[in-house]
């Protein structure tokens, strides 16, 4: 069992990836499977917090003692989170949300018509939830961390996503074969707004979901 470290708080945690339908059978959409972002929500349950954990798309089975709210897209994940984050110490953006949505949405099935070229998908910019919420506080003391997957300069671009987005921390993984998408297992950095570095070796999402709450805990102020 746990040190209840995160009693008396309330958790809100972002996960999976968002679909954004282009006619009632077809999305774009993304590999996150949603299994860094439930094992922080279990995490954070067993270290004593209220958690709210926003889901868009992951199959997985509700974890025990979490309210599960369910999402679709971008912009239904936007609304859930604004909502939960109004009276939350800590929201985790473990999501993959999709940065652009089609620009219109097809109410029949878009069908092949024989001798026409297929017509161009049109897409316009998803709000950036992490950029809104980092921006502006819903309480003061609020801690936010984002997560970011990339596949080159790991390090100057998670510093730099870091500033932009206006989180405390960040948890900067490096994707490529084997690593992070579906798997049980991950490897990261995080990052931190005041120059932290604190490197996650591979292994259970579970051990980068508690490394996450360590650096977490010490920035919460008094309950
Ligand atoms: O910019 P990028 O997609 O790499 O940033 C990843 C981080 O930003 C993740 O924490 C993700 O949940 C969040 N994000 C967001 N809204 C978007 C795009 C990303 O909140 N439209």
């Amino acid at each position: 069992v746990s040190t209840p470290d995160l009693a008396g708080r309330h958790v809100v945690v972002s996960a999976g990836g968002t679909r954004e339908p282009l006619d009632p059978v077809r999305f774009l959409g993304n590999r996150s499977s949603g299994k860094q972002g439930y094992a922080l929500a279990r995490t954070a349950a067993a270290r004593g917090a209220r958690v709210t954990l926003i889901e868009a798309n992951t199959g997985l089975p509700d974890p025990a003692g979490v309210d599960v709210v369910r999402v679709g897209t971008a912009v239904q994940l936007r609304e859930a989170v604004l909502k939960s984050a109004a009276d939350a110490d800590v929201v985790v953006m473990a999501a993959a949300v999709a940065d652009f949505r089609p620009a219109s949405y097809a109410e029949g099935k878009i069908k092949k018509k024989d001798g026409e070229e297929p017509a161009p998908i049109v897409l316009v910019r998803n709000p950036d939830i992490l950029a809104e919420i980092g921006a502006e506080r819903a309480r003061p003391g609020q801690v936010i961390v984002g997560f970011a997957a990339e596949t080159d300069d790991v390090l100057a671009n998670g510093r730099a996503k870091l500033r932009r987005k206006g989180c405390d921390l960040l948890v900067v993984n490096e994707v490529g074969e084997r690593k992070t998408f579906g798997s049980e297992e991950n490897e990261a950095v995080i990052l931190a707004a005041d120059g932290g570095e604190t490197p996650v070796p591979y292994g259970p999402k579970e051990a980068l979901a508690d490394t996450v709450w360590d650096l977490v805990v010490p920035a919460l102020g008094s309950a």
